[in-house]
């Protein structure tokens, strides 16, 4: 089992968004483009979102939520170990805001921790002190765990972005994070559609989305060493397309390699 923990202390950065975001493109957008099933388990720890416990047939991946009570973490372990079992399993965190003990719980578990950031001043320092303050904490316990950050929710129009990636601050932390290798390559856009992949009980999806969230699955994938293909080429729209050009540069994005041995794609059912 591989896992991946999203988390900031900044409300709406963008935490669930993105943790379904990576379940769909891991369980439906990998099977599509490689024929590969990862089970993929999505599990909130943000007890706002009470939400069926179930695989449906519109979202191929399961859902767990944790009861909001002094459960949680019995529950959050019994998840893990549930997760643990299934062989090439991928277990998603959603984390929740300004909820530190469950961050650092997550550091435990995860092989990979998602920073989400916004494209404001004010996110990107909130995503600067929440790696400061994690990275001290992974280091302290000596833990293996990486911590990614994600631009997301970032202007999809390349004037928008350009605009941004002008700013003092912005300059100051893309080039910071570059240099220390903890930029995750693409930007994710701020698109309306992702609105319907975050309803948990009738998540909607389209072919964008689809394209979008199966590269950054892969991605993520190779980061954390599952074997998994990889489609060429960014998205339909502008910054999508730029930020496969940025990605082409970057360390990540050249460990991305086409499957070797591809599996009959199976029938969903
Ligand atoms: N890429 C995106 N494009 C457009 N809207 C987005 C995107 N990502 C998130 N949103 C919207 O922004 C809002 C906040 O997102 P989300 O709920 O994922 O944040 P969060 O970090 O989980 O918040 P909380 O800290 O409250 O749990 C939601 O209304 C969501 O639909
Ligand atoms: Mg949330």
């Amino acid at each position: 089992m591989k896992t991946v923990a999203i988390l900031g202390s900044k409300g709406g950065c963008g935490k669930s968004t993105l943790s379904s975001f990576l379940a769909h493109g891991m369980s439906s957008g990998v099977e599509e483009a490689t024929g590969k099933k990862i089970w993929t388990i999505l599990l909130r720890t943000d007890n706002r979102t009470k939400k069926a416990t179930d695989l449906i047939d519109k979202r191929k991946f399961y859902l767990a939520s944790v009861p909001g009570n002094d459960s949680d973490e019995e529950y959050i372990m019994q998840v893990v170990e549930m997760s643990n079992q299934i062989p090439g399993s991928f277990l998603v965190v959603d984390g929740g805001a300004n909820r530190r003990v469950y961050d650092f719980a997550a550091c435990h578990i995860a092989d990979l921790i998602l920073l989400p950031t916004g494209s404001s001043e004010e996110d990107v320092e909130t995503a600067q002190s929440d790696y400061e303050e994690l990275s001290e904490y992974i280091e302290t316990n000596g833990l293996k765990t990486e911590i990614y950050i994600v631009r997301h929710k970032w202007p999809g129009v390349q004037s928008k972005l350009d605009f941004i990636m002008k700013t003092p601050w912005a300059q100051k932390y893309v080039k910071k994070w570059t240099k220390a290798g903890i930029l995750f390559p693409y930007i994710i856009p701020d698109m309306p559609s992702f609105l319907y992949l975050n309803n948990g009980n009738d998540p909607k999806s389209t072919l964008l989305l689809n394209k979008l969230s199966t590269k950054f699955a892969q991605v993520i994938g190779m980061k954390v060493g599952i074997d998994l293909g990889t489609d060429e080429g960014g998205g339909e729209d502008g910054s999508a397309s730029a930020s496969a050009g940025e990605a082409a540069s970057h360390p990540a994005m050249a460990d991305v390699q086409p499957p070797t041995v591809a599996e009959e794609p199976r029938k969903v059912a």
